[in-house]
This record gives C-alpha cells, sequence and structure tokens, in this order.
C-alpha cells in the first residue's frame, strides 16, 4: 500500500471525494409507496424497444430497498461526499400538489444515512425525470411546469435544507434539449428547434427562480447548478474552423454557462436566435430573476471534447433547423479512445475547462461533478474471487485528477471530484449496456454488489488526499 510520503499529487484540505448518481438510475420502486409516473416510466411502457436489451426503469439497482448497505459501502470506499437526485415524481405523484409522505421518509432516511456514516449529500433536484403529468402539459416548454418544479424546489428545500447543504437545481441541462427536442434520445422525442430553445430558456429561468426560493427562505448552504462541458477544438487556426468551433462553444456550453454565472445569455446566442427567429417567449421580469439569481457554485461534468470545423456542404435549406447547421464535428486521427465504448479521452480538457472558469467565470467555486468511463460487457474483467480488475477505470480517473491538480496548483478554485458513479446503473436508453461505476452490480445474481478494483483505489486516493 501506498504510504503517505510518496504521495505526488496532494489535494487541498477537505477536498469533496465521491460520486454521483440520479434517482431514476438508482432507485427503481418506479411505482413503490406511492411515486407517480416520470417520462421513463411511461417511455418504456409504450416503446420498451428503445432500451437495451428491453430493460427499463422498473427496478434499476434497487437503492429505494437497499440504500443502508449501499451508503456503507460509500463509506468504506472513503467517500465524504455523495450527490443523489430527488426524484420529483416521487415527492410530488402529480407534479404539483399533494406531497408523497412516504417519500419525504425515504429522502430524510437517506440523508441522515449519509451524515451519519460522516458523507454529506449533494442534492440535485432535476435529473431527466418529468413527471408524467407535467409532461402532458409541455414539460420545459410550458410556464406552468417551471412554476411547478420551482414549487417542488422550495418543498425540498423546506424539507431537507436543515440537513442538505448543497443543492443544485439541475443536471446537464442541454441534455433535455438535445435529447428531447433535437436528436431523439430522450422523450417526447420531438425534433423541433423552437421548442427546443423554449426548453432551454424554461430550464434556466426556472433553476434562477428556484435559487431566488432558496434565498428566500434564508437557507445557509450553497446553491448551484451542474453542467456538462464539451470544450470545443477548431481543427485548424483557420478563421472558418475558429469560427465553426465558437459557435459550437456558445450554443452547448455557453447557453447554460453564462447565465447561470453571469446572469445573461451570450450575445453571440441571441443573435443568432433573432437573425434567424427562434426567439423564445419570454416575460417582462425574466431577464432581471435571471441576472439577479446566480449561482454559489458549478458542478462541471466532463466526459469528452468536441472536435469542430467548419462546414464543408451548404445546409440543406428544408432540414429541420440544428445548432450543427453552422459546424461539423469530425474525429481527430490519432486522438485516444476509450476501447471500450468508442468515445475520445482526452484528459487535458479537464484543465481547459478549469481554467476557462478562471480566466472568464470570476474563478467561480467548482467541482468536478462527473467524470468516468462507460465500459462494454464488463463483466468479462470479473476475475476468480469475483473482482472486476477494471484497471482502465483507474488510470482513466488517475490522468483526469493529475489534471486537476495541475489546475489547482495554477489558482482554479476547484473543490472536489466526483466520478461518475457510484455503482453500476441504469443510463437511460442504454439501459445496463455501459458500466461506469466503482462497485459492480450482478444482474443475474439479484443485484448482487461488489467493490470493484477501482473502488480500492478510490478508498487510498480518498483517505490519502491524493495519489
Ligand atoms: C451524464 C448524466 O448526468 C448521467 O445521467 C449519465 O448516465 C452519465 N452522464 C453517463 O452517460
Amino acid at each position: 500500500m501506498q504510504t503517505t510520503e510518496n504521495i505526488r499529487y496532494r489535494f487541498p484540505k477537505d477536498f469533496w471525494w465521491g460520486s454521483a448518481t440520479s434517482a431514476t438510475q438508482i432507485e427503481g420502486a418506479a411505482d413503490k409507496d406511492g411515486k407517480g409516473k416520470n417520462i421513463w416510466d411511461h417511455w418504456y411502457q409504450t416503446e420498451p424497444n428503445r432500451f437495451f436489451n428491453g430493460v427499463g426503469p422498473g427496478t434499476t439497482s434497487r437503492f429505494y430497498d437497499r440504500y443502508q448497505e449501499d451508503i456503507q459501502r460509500m463509506k468504506e470506499i472513503g467517500h465524504n461526499s455523495f450527490r443523489l437526485s430527488i426524484s420529483w415524481s416521487r415527492m410530488i405523484p402529480a407534479g404539483r400538489g399533494e406531497v408523497n409522505q412516504k417519500a419525504v421518509y425515504f429522502y430524510n432516511r437517506v440523508i441522515d444515512e449519509l451524515l451519519s456514516a460522516g458523507i454529506e449529500p449533494f442534492v440535485n433536484l432535476y435529473h431527466f425525470d418529468m413527471p408524467l403529468e407535467m409532461q402532458k402539459i409541455g414539460g420545459w416548454t410550458s410556464r406552468e411546469v417551471v412554476d411547478a418544479y420551482v414549487d417542488y424546489a422550495a418543498t425540498c428545500f423546506r424539507l431537507f435544507g436543515d440537513r442538505v447543504k448543497k443543492w443544485f437545481t439541475h443536471n446537464e441541462p442541454v441534455v433535455p434539449v438535445e435529447g428531447g427536442y433535437l436528436y431523439d434520445f430522450h422523450y417526447p422525442n420531438e425534433v423541433d428547434f423552437q421548442k427546443a430553445v423554449q426548453v432551454g430558456y424554461h430550464t434556466i429561468l426556472a433553476s434562477a427562480k428556484a435559487i431566488q426560493a432558496y434565498r428566500e427562505q434564508q437557507q445557509d448552504g450553497k446553491i448551484g447548478i451542474i453542467i456538462s462541458l464539451t470544450p470545443s477544438y477548431p481543427r485548424s487556426r483557420h478563421p472558418a474552423d475558429l469560427k465553426a468551433s465558437k459557435i459550437a462553444d456558445t450554443f452547448f456550453n455557453r447557453s447554460f454557462l453564462d447565465p447561470s454565472i453571469k446572469g445573461e445569455f451570450p450575445t453571440e446566442l441571441v443573435d443568432i436566435l433573432k437573425e434567424e427567429g427562434y426567439m423564445p417567449k419570454m416575460e417582462k421580469k425574466d431577464l432581471d430573476t435571471i441576472r439577479q439569481h446566480t449561482i454559489d457554485l458549478l458542478g462541471v461534468n466532463y466526459y469528452q471534447p468536441r472536435r469542430v470545423k467548419a462546414k464543408e456542404h451548404l445546409p440543406n435549406p428544408e432540414a429541420p433547423f440544428m445548432p450543427d447547421r453552422f459546424f461539423d464535428s469530425y474525429e481527430m486521427p490519432g486522438r485516444k479512445m476509450n476501447r471500450y465504448r468508442g468515445w475520445e479521452i482526452y484528459e487535458k480538457g479537464i484543465y481547459d475547462i478549469l481554467i476557462n472558469l478562471k480566466e472568464n467565470y470570476d474563478n467561480i467555486e467548482c467541482f468536478i461533478s462527473e467524470n468516468g468511463m462507460g465500459v462494454e460487457d464488463e463483466e468479462r474483467f470479473r476475475d476468480e474471487n469475483g473482482i472486476i480488475q477494471d484497471d482502465y477505470r483507474i488510470e482513466f480517473i488517475q490522468e483526469h485528477l493529475k489534471w486537476v491538480h495541475q489546475a489547482i496548483q495554477e489558482g482554479c478554485n476547484v473543490k472536489g471530484y466526483h466520478l461518475w458513479t457510484f455503482m453500476d446503473n441504469w443510463s437511460w436508453c442504454n439501459a445496463y449496456k455501459n458500466r461506469y461505476g466503482l462497485v459492480s452490480v450482478h444482474l443475474e445474481k439479484d443485484g448482487e454488489r461488489s467493490i470493484k478494483k477501482s473502488g480500492q483505489w478510490m478508498k487510498r486516493v480518498s483517505e490519502q488526499n491524493g495519489f
């Protein structure tokens, strides 16, 4: 075992070590104890073939029933913090109106159990799981849903805010926009740029209003948002490539980052939307609300960069309007790949993001809220003792952490690192195809858990605060 003397990368005192999860992906118990349906329950019922091997959100990893043993395992692998999300449709089955007391009981137990294990709960309010009743009235395209969400958020702050001191309004707000309204991988799987813009806008507005509600309750914790950042790298220094890369960055990163931190949308985005006739419907005071209620803390999800080049062909004027009518993505020759999944691995991207936050976003307090490696068919790495030998994941985490460390050396305000994810979980339409956990979930053996080699490694890193 490594001794503290030979630690080369030491992290700041009280660094947050842990992992992230989301309700739909781990809880299971989808129709138990009064939970209402969300869009995933509904989509699975209507189109089960959309889901890898036909596995739906009904049971997933059964955290709802097994949270106590799972929290003990978090403790065992050295977590001092852990992100969960609250399921809106479990808390308020119809999305608005009556609160489900069994859900309150469950989340209270989870929070208390975490705290007594010495693990700080980081709680996120919206992780892709729109209550079905809210989707029926338009989901995030609807202003009424913004109001319902703010009531839900205020309810959670009131009920759990005495113990939860790190709150997040949304996880990866770009994903429901892209998945639900542009590229067909989330419900309601429409292709409609105007709606996509409205959804993005309402999400940001809802976030600002939830922050306002949090502060009006005079809560004493921090509140922020979790954004997935895909640094945009141009193919060359040619002005056309540079321009294309800047537009991709504006659409996919800055459209959420800027309003959350600076309180305003990037002018480049607004110019395009105006010019093309796609401005969202807004109300008079919205922009003031967004300006006045910016975040305290940013969660950064980083998986892979975006390689961008200028468009090689004029877009088809008949095709639906898409952000990628302004740029093309390409695969950079010689790039390093995740052999087990096919995503690019570019560790320095995490550093570039942090430096950008330092230089252009006032060095906002932040942490890595997700980073991780999905692996297909990971059972093949299970050894005779039943342990998944995931050295590739250890290397992945270690190489990213080196760059996080470097960013901290250069003054970036980074407070922690959470891996995606604690245990293998149900990943939306991919279901259990790609495994990301520090702990494996053996589906053939009734969801039996076992700590992977990476889990043991994370334990040492967290306990020694470095490696
Ligand atoms: C981001 C999301 O927050 C999470 O829900 C998802 O499963 C992981 N990335 C892995 O793709």
